[in-house]
């Protein structure tokens, strides 16, 4: 994960001498000459990948007053996968994923949610799954912070051993840092339960999240609790 990467998933932050762009989101000092190339170069590259021109069929799967979620699937015209992986790669980036193979491409289903200003501003890609380990509740004690820390870094969240039934794995869920805390990802969990078997839909423990972030993890806890 470069430093590029890092200013990205800072974004947000208050932090003295550092701004946040208003269009891209990525966090940066104004004052430093390397930081304002790191954004000039990734600003323009970001904004043109997450633009949206709209396609001569779409499969839209939801539609909202702010925006809607189209489906793209493995077999779908070229224009609309290399849209869906263009916008993951700029996920697997933010998540520092190194490798950019998806489990099972032939079966995996990317769902994008599109705003009003016709950008991509939320991706979530489902795979098919048979089982999956449950993510097990840490205790958070303030002694601990340093092992806690290290845990975050790596992600190594504790799983059980027991492997438990679902159908539906969430291997990637991503929302542009400026449209967070809106309801995007739980509209696209929503419209993934809704939609990805056809006549039966899914129920929050038939969706397993593989490999959750910190703020996966806060999303995911919240999301099936509710
Ligand atoms: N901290 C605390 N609670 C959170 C956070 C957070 N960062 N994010 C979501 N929640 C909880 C809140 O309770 C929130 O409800 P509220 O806003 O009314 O309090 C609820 O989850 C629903 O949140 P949404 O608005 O639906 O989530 P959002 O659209 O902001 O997307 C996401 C959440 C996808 C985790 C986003 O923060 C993101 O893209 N982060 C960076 C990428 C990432 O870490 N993705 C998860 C990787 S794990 C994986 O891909 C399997
Ligand atoms: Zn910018």
């Amino acid at each position: 994960q470069n430093d590029d990467d890092q200013l990205v998933i800072d974004a947000g932050q208050k932090q003295f001498g550092a701004t946040t762009c208003n269009s891209c989101g990525m966090l940066y000092s104004a004052d430093s000459p390397e930081d304002n190339f790191q954004h000039t170069q990734f600003h323009q590259r970001f904004l043109d990948t997450i633009r949206f021109v709209g396609w001569k069929k779409e499969r839209v799967v939801a539609e909202f007053w702010d925006g809607k979620i189209i489906l793209v699937l493995p077999e779908d015209p070229k224009y609309a996968t290399k849209k869906a992986e263009d916008v993951r790669r700029i996920a697997d980036s933010e998540l520092g994923f190194q490798q950019v193979n998806l489990s099972s491409p032939s079966a995996a289903k990317t769902y994008l949610f599109i705003n009003s200003d016709k950008m991509v501003v939320g991706c979530l890609v489902a795979e098919p799954i048979r089982q999956a380990f449950r993510v097990l509740e840490q205790q958070v004690k303030p002694k601990d912070m340093m092992k806690e820390d290290f845990m975050e870094h790596h992600r190594a969240w504790c799983c059980s051993t027991m492997p438990e039934k679902a159908i539906c794995g969430v291997s990637r869920i991503w929302v542009f840092s400026l449209m967070r805390r809106k309801g995007i990802a739980t509209r696209l969990l929503d419209t993934v339960r809704g939609s990805f078997m056809y006549g039966s839909p899914l129920t929050k423990a038939e969706i397993a999240f593989s490999d959750p972030t910190p703020d996966g993890k806060l999303f995911a806890t919240k999301y099936c609790s509710t």
